[in-house]
């Protein structure tokens, strides 16, 4: 299989993966690592070098010590030579001074590496995610979003930051101190190398282990953050309907079985460190005992002694660090394969390699065959659609519920492209066609007029920010909007809460039709725009509407036939297609659904 198939699993769909498909997981990972790092070689070198140099100066102590116990000390006592002792002294100094501030420079460069790293991913996770198509977010959850650019982000950072430090510095501290113990007395390291073996066993057990119990912590975080997330998102629906109660237990479940999680993990570690200890232990006093006999003997130096035994605790020292890592090393590695799987994510709407202009559109649109489907376009929701809508056109879309009407305004729009035939612009099919003219010619309206955090005026200038005050003001009071937008504190500088907290949901969407009378489209589509207005406000804005569809085309679905009255054509669609396509005054002549429709409109008007 290759990576490429692997892209449409998105991260952490799945519980469990083939091998093949780990290790293009695992490749992908890998390349993304890589590509963050490649700009950084320089400084990762220069890193490199820098804890290189000061390992083996923080490694070097124990033997200076030897030296100074067997020969130093000697020549100062016996013959009143203090040279030597001096020269120990002032390169113990000289070690520790210089290797301590190589300490602190590499803690700096490592700091700015995984700064880089950081900058740069996250950066790249949002540009990314708001590039993709719309079917990826219908489908990817907020929470799971959130994760990847939070959670996901720390344990990286923890990783680079923390523990690949530790890893490194204990790696190169055992390698030399393993090195010089054997130039000094390679006895005590024929010692330490044999301990290696139970020493790997035991750290093998607690990888093994280890990976379960982190991996089982973070299926149930990522429980976690899902059911937190859905809560207070749903937090309208969750108090309406009293959940508060299922949720409090639900959530109690989860965190309750995190805890366990989080506890099992811990355990491990209650038997590792015990474990190193006593090897480290066992280690020193076979290495003392060992000595003891040479020493006595005559073989062995009392000097070379203690640093062999100062060798063999500096080497054990480190090795929980390395247990550490292991712990975060897992947890960024999955976050690392979620995150380049949602990088490895293409958008399914893709911008045209040779772009058309459409610097004037007339707005004439053009239906071939028109066939959709959601997802992998199995199950068909638009069906074989003909259609041609002439430029000005004033078409109303209606149907039952689930019909595909809303699917239809998001094909024009281009929030997705047809899976067969194809959708055309004065000519222009969508695909080709320039996406900023296309973006400037069709706008759509929908139920939910999402607000940004900033003023009024700033959310009504939206498609067009370089509007003046008047313009927007004159697009305010087109869309029946400034009444109650002068009414505010601030008039039009009123900061609107994140989600238009302080504006109601009527108010909102007059907002969002001043930011459509702005941006003055050439198409206007309108999916369900007037749900949320009173009475009093549709005939507002149904006065308004007049006027901002009399020289444009316009779809616009609405359940209220009075706005469907004004319109020029009414199209009926059922189950994908379109069943009855007339003028309203000829399909009420015809006796079908419309005409049953407006039969239901009239006597419930009567
Ligand atoms: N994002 C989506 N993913 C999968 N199926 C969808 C999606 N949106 C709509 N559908 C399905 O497509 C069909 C048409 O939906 P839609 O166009 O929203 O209908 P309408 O707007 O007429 O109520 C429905 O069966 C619906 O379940
Ligand atoms: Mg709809």
């Amino acid at each position: 299989m290759s990576p490429e198939s692997v892209r449409g699993t998105r991260g952490e769909d799945r519980d469990s993966y083939t091998r093949e498909e780990s290790r293009a997981i695992r490749r992908r990972s890998i390349r993304l690592l890589g590509s963050t790092l490649k700009p950084l070689r320089r400084l990762i070198a220069l890193t490199a070098v820098v804890v290189v140099v000061s390992s083996i100066l923080r490694a070097v102590g124990p033997t200076l010590i030897a030296f100074g116990i067997d020969e130093a000390l000697p020549a100062a006592t016996e013959r009143g030579e203090w040279g030597p002792a001096i020269l120990v002294a002032v390169a113990f100094l000289v070690t520790g001074g210089v290797g301590s501030a190589l300490v602190g420079w590499y803690v700096v460069l490592i700091a700015r590496i995984t700064q880089a790293v950081m900058l740069e991913l996250r950066t790249r996770i949002f540009r990314h995610t708001q590039l993709l198509s719309l079917d990826f977010h219908e489908s990817y959850t907020s929470g799971r979003i959130i994760s990847r650019q939070t959670s996901d982000l720390e344990s990286i950072q923890e990783l680079l930051d923390g523990s690949l430090n530790e890893l490194v510095d204990a790696i190169l501290i055992g390698t030399f101190t393993l090195a010089l113990l054997f130039l000094l007395d390679w006895r005590s390291g024929l010692v330490l190398l044999c301990m290696g073996l139970p020493l790997a066993l035991l750290m093998r057990w607690f990888v093994v282990e280890s990976q379960k119990g982190f991996r089982a912590t973070r299926v149930v975080s990522a429980r976690l953050i899902v059911q937190f997330v859905e809560t207070m998102t749903g937090i309208r629906a969750v108090q309406a309907f009293r959940r508060e109660r299922r949720n409090d237990a639900a959530f109690s479940a989860v965190s309750r079985d995190y805890r366990d999680a989080n506890l099992k993990v811990v355990r491990l570690f209650g038997t590792l460190d015990p474990g190193l200890i006593l090897l480290a232990n066992t280690t020193i006093a076979i290495v003392l005992l060992w000595g003891a006999f040479r020493v006595a003997g005559g073989g062995l130096a009392i000097g070379v002694l203690i640093a062999a035994v100062l060798y063999v605790r500096n080497f054990f020292g480190p090795l929980e660090d390395v247990a550490m890592f292991l712990n975060s090393y897992q947890s960024a590695a999955a976050a690392l394969e979620k995150v380049s799987g949602v990088l490895e994510e293409e958008p399914t709407v893709v911008d045209p390699a040779r772009p058309v202009r459409i610097a004037e559109p007339r707005g004439e649109l053009r239906f071939d065959g028109v066939s959709f489907g959601y997802g992998d376009g199995s199950r068909t929701v638009l069906e074989r659609c003909d259609l041609v809508i002439p430029a000005g056109q004033t078409v109303a879309l209606v149907g039952t519920t689930g019909a595909g009407k809303s699917t239809l305004a998001k094909l024009v729009a281009r929030f997705y492209d047809p899976t067969g035939g194809a959708l055309r612009l004065d000519g222009t099919d969508l695909r080709d066609a320039d996406p900023v003219d296309l973006r400037r010619a069709v706008v759509m309206v929908t139920q939910e007029a999402y607000l940004f955090s900033g003023t009024v005026a700033e959310n009504i200038a939206l498609g067009r920010p370089d509007a003046t005050g008047e313009e927007i003001r004159a697009a305010a009071r087109a869309a029946g909007a400034d009444g109650f937008i002068e009414a505010l504190p601030d008039g039009y500088d009123t900061d609107v809460n994140k989600r238009g907290g302080r504006v109601s949901a009527g108010q909102r969407q007059l907002i969002s039709f001043a930011r459509a009378f702005l941006a003055d489209p050439t198409v206007l589509i309108l999916d369900e725009a007037t749900a949320s207005l009173d009475l009093p406000s549709e005939r507002l804005v149904q006065d308004a509407l007049q006027r901002l569809l009399a020289d444009r085309t316009a779809i616009i679905i609405a359940h209220r036939l009075s706005t469907v009255a004004i319109a020029d054509r009414v199209l009926v669609m059922e189950h994908g297609r379109v069943v009855e396509d007339g003028s309203p005054g000829e399909l009420v002549a015809a006796g079908g659904r419309y005409a049953r429709l407006h039969e239901e409109w009239a006597a419930s008007q009567a």
